[in-house]
């Protein structure tokens, strides 16, 4: 094998598109994914690569000192790409800690075996951070972009917990030398998304004929990139990103929820042979969320620029694929709503 690579988070939505990118286009890579599959982790996302002879599954937590600092022993990687987090802003303001335990605490234990590994040897290493615009806070509706040279000014303890998480890996290369690069993305949508982030919550709820929770007025703005594009900007800048620097990614594709959740009605009315208007008469508007930062928008120039990198689709064409993926893994979403792939792989893999 050439190269070692550890990918925390592997299970969960973003993460497993990187791995099965990475197991099928690298088979001379070893691919490690330590994940500890928590609500948001799910095995079944991995089926298509699982049997692979280049892929090993870790089942544990970033947290834990001793499992990490042995799997850097055992393994000697050559690379981490970092994507274990908890990732939901609403689960942020209802339960802080534990953002602060995974986000902030996992990622310097990360650091701190990578550093203890590599004992300053950097020569072909490096340490990928994977984090979100979430960072930069937010914007007004003003046309202004964040850039890789924005202030960070988060807002919730998600972001809060990123934006730390991001400074200790600054830090890592500032203090020990540790040849990091750090990517700050855009939201992110396709398939394997768990229901509970705003468009498959809205796909489910419309196949369901359920209400559409629309958080205010509907009237914030995110920036919404296809989930592959953002694994292959990950695997362009894990190979040819420069030691030390940020990297935005994003869709350069601004919604307001509002306009978004119509259009996703529009779709679904279409490919579930309803009266079109039908689905829209779900929306229902709901108490806005704390701190609800108004609006998202990445300069991706830079990744452009120096890398080459630009995103393959456009929104609605992207949006229709997500659907269509959606309907036609209709198991996978019952499995994860109810529980049971936890229940599945639990008796498989056990605790640590
Ligand atoms: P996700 O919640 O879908 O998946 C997170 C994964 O991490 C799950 O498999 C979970 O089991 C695992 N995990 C959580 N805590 C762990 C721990 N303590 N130890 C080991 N594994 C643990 O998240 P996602 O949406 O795929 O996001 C992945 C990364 O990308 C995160 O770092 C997130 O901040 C970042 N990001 C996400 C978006 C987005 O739109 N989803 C946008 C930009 C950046
Ligand atoms: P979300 O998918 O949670 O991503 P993030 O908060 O990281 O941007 O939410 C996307 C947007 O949709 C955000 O402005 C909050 C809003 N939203 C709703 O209006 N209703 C919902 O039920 C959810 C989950 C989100």
């Amino acid at each position: 094998m050439k190269k070692n690579i550890l990918i925390t988070g592997g299970a969960g939505f973003i993460g497993s598109h990187v791995v099965r990118l990475f197991v099928k286009k690298y088979p001379d890579y070893r691919i490690i994914n330590l994940d500890a599959l928590t609500y948001a982790g799910n095995l079944e996302n991995l089926k298509e690569v699982e049997k692979e002879a280049n892929y090993i599954f870790e089942k544990g937590d970033i947290t834990d000192e001793k499992l990490v600092s042995a799997l850097f022993v055992q393994y000697n990687f050559d690379g981490v790409i970092h994507l274990a987090a908890e990732s939901h802003v609403d689960r942020s303001i209802a339960e802080p800690m534990a953002f602060i335990k995974t986000n902030v605490f996992g990622t310097v234990n990360l650091l701190n075996a990578a550093k203890e590994s590599w004992k300053g040897k950097y020569e072909g290493k490096r340490f990928y951070h994977i984090s979100t615009d979430e960072v930069y806070g937010a914007l007004e509706k003003d046309g202004t972009f964040f850039t890789e040279n924005t202030k960070y000014a988060p807002h919730s303890p998600y972001s809060a917990s990123k934006a730390s998480s991001d400074h200790f890996v600054r830090a890592y290369q500032d203090t020990y030398g540790l040849p990091v690069v750090i990517s700050n993305c855009s939201n992110n949508y396709g398939a394997n998304h768990f229901p509970e982030k705003l468009i498959p919550l809205c796909i489910n709820n419309i196949k369901n004929k359920k209400p559409i929770p629309v958080y205010g007025k509907g009237e914030n703005v995110r920036d919404w990139l296809w989930v592959e594009d953002h694994a292959r900007a990950i695997d362009i800048i894990f190979h040819n990103g420069k030691d030390g620097e940020t990297y935005n990614i994003g869709g350069n594709n601004e919604w307001t929820n509002i306009d978004l959740i119509r259009l996703l009605c529009k779709i679904m009315d279409k490919k579930l042979g309803r009266v079109q208007g039908e689905s829209e008469k779900l929306i229902t508007f709901v108490t806005d969320r704390a701190g609800h930062d108004l609006r998202y928008a990445i300069d991706a120039s830079k990744l452009n620029r120096e890398l080459g990198w630009k995103p393959s689709l456009q929104f609605e064409q992207g949006l229709e694929k997500t659907v269509d993926w959606y309907l036609a893994n209709e198991q996978w979403l019952i499995n994860v709503i109810n529980g049971q792939y936890q229940q599945y792989y639990q008796k498989q893999y056990g605790n640590r």
